[in-house]
C-alpha cells in the first residue's frame, strides 16, 4: 500500500516540476507575430511614404494588447489578449499606481510570477491619461506620440531609446502567463522607430 502513495507523491512532484520548467521557459505563450525590418520597405521611392510605412509597421506593436492594456482609454487597465477590463476593478488613482485602497504594487511585484500568470515589474503602473492609445488609429497615435505635451515631454529622438531600451516597455516581449508577446522583438521595434525618426517622422494617412 505504501508504495502506491509514494508513487503518487513522486508522480505529482514530477508533474509540478515539468509544469514549472515549462512555465519558466515561457511555453504556453502563443508565438509573437513577425515585424518587418526597415530594409524590407526599400521599394517605396517616395520619402514621406517610406517614413509613414515604417510607422505603420511599428504600430503593430503600439496597438498590441501588451501596450494598450496599460495605455487604456479610461482609468482602468485591461487584461489579456482580449483586453477585458481589469479584475478586480482597479483604477488609475492620482499617480497611475492605483487608489490608496488598492495599489498596483500590492499584487504586481518586481517581476512576473508565472505560476499565477501574474505580470510584474518594479515600475508597474498605468500610462498617464494623455498617453492613451486604446481604440486609436495608427495615424492618431502617431500625431499624439510626437507631441511633447502628450508624450512626457519627449523629442521624437527620445522615443528611439524609450521604445527600444525601456524595461517596462520591454516587458511586452516577455509577458508570461500565456499572453501573446508584442510583435517582433524590442530590438526590431527600436530599428523601426529609428528608421521612422531619421526619415522625418511622417505619420501614415
Ligand atoms: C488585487 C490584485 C491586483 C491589483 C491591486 C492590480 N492588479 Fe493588475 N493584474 C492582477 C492579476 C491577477 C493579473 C493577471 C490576470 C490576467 O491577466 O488575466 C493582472 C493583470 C494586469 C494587466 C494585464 C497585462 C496584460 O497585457 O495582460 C495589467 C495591464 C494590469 N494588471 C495593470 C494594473 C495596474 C496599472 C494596477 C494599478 C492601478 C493593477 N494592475 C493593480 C491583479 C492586480
Ligand atoms: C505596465 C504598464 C505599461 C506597459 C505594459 C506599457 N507601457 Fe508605455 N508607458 C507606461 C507608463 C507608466 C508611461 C509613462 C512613463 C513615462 O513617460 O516615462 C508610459 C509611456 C510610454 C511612452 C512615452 C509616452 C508616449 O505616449 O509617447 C511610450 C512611447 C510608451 N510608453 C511605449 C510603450 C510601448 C511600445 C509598449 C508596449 C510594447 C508599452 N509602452 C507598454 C506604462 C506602460
Amino acid at each position: 500500500m505504501i508504495p502506491h502513495r509514494r508513487l503518487f507523491t513522486l508522480l505529482a512532484a514530477a508533474a509540478v516540476g515539468l509544469l514549472s520548467a515549462a512555465l519558466a521557459r515561457g511555453e504556453g505563450s502563443p508565438p509573437a507575430a513577425p515585424l518587418a525590418p526597415p530594409a524590407s520597405f526599400s521599394a517605396i521611392a517616395d520619402p514621406a511614404e517610406l517614413s509613414a510605412a515604417y510607422f505603420a509597421e511599428l504600430s503593430k506593436v503600439l496597438t498590441s494588447p501588451r501596450c494598450t492594456n496599460c495605455h487604456p482609454a479610461g482609468d482602468r487597465p485591461r487584461q489579456g489578449d482580449a483586453a477585458r477590463p481589469h479584475q478586480p476593478p482597479v483604477f488609475r488613482g492620482p499617480d497611475g499606481k492605483g487608489l490608496t485602497s488598492l495599489r498596483c504594487a500590492m499584487c504586481h511585484r518586481e517581476a512576473n510570477f508565472d505560476p499565477a500568470g501574474m505580470p510584474g515589474h518594479p515600475h508597474w503602473q498605468l500610462a498617464p491619461a494623455e498617453m492613451a492609445w486604446e481604440g486609436k488609429t495608427p495615424r492618431e497615435i502617431c500625431i499624439q506620440i510626437k507631441e511633447p505635451a502628450r508624450n512626457g515631454g519627449r523629442s521624437v529622438e527620445d522615443l528611439i531609446a524609450h521604445i527600444g531600451d525601456d524595461t517596462l516597455v520591454g516587458w511586452a516581449w516577455a509577458p508570461g502567463g500565456g499572453r501573446t508577446p508584442a510583435p517582433g522583438t524590442q530590438a526590431e521595434a527600436k530599428a523601426l522607430v529609428r528608421a521612422w525618426v531619421e526619415s522625418g517622422a511622417v505619420c501614415p494617412k
